[in-house]
Formats: structure tokens, sequence, C-alpha cells
């Protein structure tokens, strides 16, 4: 099932998904005891993270049983300007009583290739009998090039029947990346694109009409059983 959700601005959206965020949590944590979450790198999130540990918010979550990972990591040391674990560490984990083996960190300071073998080990500690959890939210951005988590434009696909849940991703790019395959984000019980922006209009129209190829538009490879479209009115002013 796809929803489609279009907010008059991003800081709106931003607000409604920190509380849909609170209310999954709660819903979680009380039916399976733990809530999974998987955090998105990128600017568009930056802003629900900061709410999220706002001390109004943040006390209506039971941090002990949230478990944090990443779609995404850049092969940077985790200290460094760009590194997602950073980004969400100063807006969001060092405000909250999250226990630190609650926090699945993709390690950026390995290199490409050791970095996704280490997160797939991780992800098969944390999926007990499963190769990876099956996420209660995957929380997701888009680049105007369609690119998701970090599987760019003509990125190899992993396969749907692959165990191959995390592969390092070589590019021209700044930084190579640490990345979620879709098999493993297509599992969750739900996917969130948060995208805003008029610069990502027509990818948001391509991608929600299915136009193009999964290998050139990569965020037409996530394909769950529940998947949340959050725009701002600029984002989706062609749809
Ligand atoms: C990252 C993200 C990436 C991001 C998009 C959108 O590590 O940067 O995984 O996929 O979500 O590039 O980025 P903005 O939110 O900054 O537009």
């Amino acid at each position: 099932m796809i929803t489609t959700l279009i907010f008059d601005s991003s800081e709106s959206l931003s607000h409604y998904a920190a509380m849909s965020i609170i209310a999954n949590a709660q819903r979680a944590i009380a039916q399976r005891g733990i809530f999974s979450l998987v955090l998105s790198g990128g600017s568009t999130p930056q802003r629900l993270y900061e709410l999220l540990a706002t001390p109004a918010l943040a006390r209506q979550i039971e941090w002990p049983k949230v478990h944090l990972f990443w779609g995404d990591e850049r092969v940077i040391p985790p200290s460094a300007e760009g590194s997602n674990y950073r980004q969400a560490k100063l807006a969001l984990l060092d405000h909250v009583p999250l226990p630190a083996q609650n926090v699945w960190r993709i390690k950026g300071e390995l290199l490409p290739r050791d970095g996704a073998l280490d997160y797939a080990k991780q992800l098969k500690q944390a999926g007990g009998l499963q190769n990876w959890p099956r996420f209660d939210l995957v929380l997701l951005g888009m680049g105007g090039d369609g690119h998701t988590a970090s599987l760019f434009p003509n990125a190899p696909i992993v396969e749907t029947q692959s165990t191959r849940a995390v592969m390092a991703h070589y590019q021209d790019r700044p930084v190579n990346r640490v990345t979620l395959t879709s098999p493993v984000i297509n599992s969750a019980r739900q996917v969130w694109f948060l995208v805003t922006g008029s610069a990502k209009a027509e990818m948001v129209r391509r991608v929600l009409c299915g136009e193009g190829s999964p290998m050139a538009v990569p965020a037409l490879r996530i394909r769950p059983k529940n998947l949340t479209w959050l725009l701002d009115q600029d984002a989706a002013q062609l749809t």
C-alpha cells in the first residue's frame, strides 16, 4: 500500500513525522517490546531529529526499548562533518536516554567493503534467526536523481532473494558509501520517504508514476508492504 501525505511546509511535515514516530514506537513497544528505527542521512530529517529530542516529545518514547540503525553512511570517521551518525548524535542521540548497545552504527571509519561486512554481521546479530531484523520503520530521503539511502543510479541491483543486506558503494562523489540494500528496506513493516523542495518535484512525479527503471531510479526499488511519502507542497507540486 502506498500513501501520499502532503504538507504545507517542511516544518509541518517534520512535526507530523515526529508525532507519528512516537505513536509507532508506543505501538511497537506495546506489541513486541521493541521499536527498531532506521535513520536517514541528509538535511531533510534534521528537524525531525531535533523535534524528537525536545523534552516534551522525547519523554513520550521509552528509549531503552528503541534500537536505532542507519540506512547508509559515508565512509568517513563518525566524528567527521558529514557523518550520518554524527548528524543524528548531535541532534538526537545526545539528548535522549538511549543505551549505547541500542545504537547500531555503520562504521564509516572502516574501508567500504569492511564496513559493509561489519554491518551485515551487526544486522545478523540484531536479526536473531534472520539475516537482518524486520525493521518497524525505515526513514528514507531521495535525491533529485532518484537515489535513496546510498543506492545510486546504475549501481548494482541486489536481487530480492539475495542475502546481501549491506553493500559498499564506490562512487565518484566526494566519499564512498555503505548502504542497506533494497531487500532489507523492503522487508520493513513501514518505509517512509521524506522529501521536500521543488527541486525534487519532477523525480517525485516520476517515481509515484512508476516511470523509469529501478536501475536508473533506485527509489523505484523501494516496494515494501507499507510505503508512505511525506511531501511538502513544493515537492508534490507535479503529482
Ligand atoms: C544521505 C542519504 C541520502 C539523502 C538524499 C536526500 O546519506 O545523504 O542517505 O539518500 O536522503 O540525498 O538528501 P537531502 O535530505 O539532503 O535532500
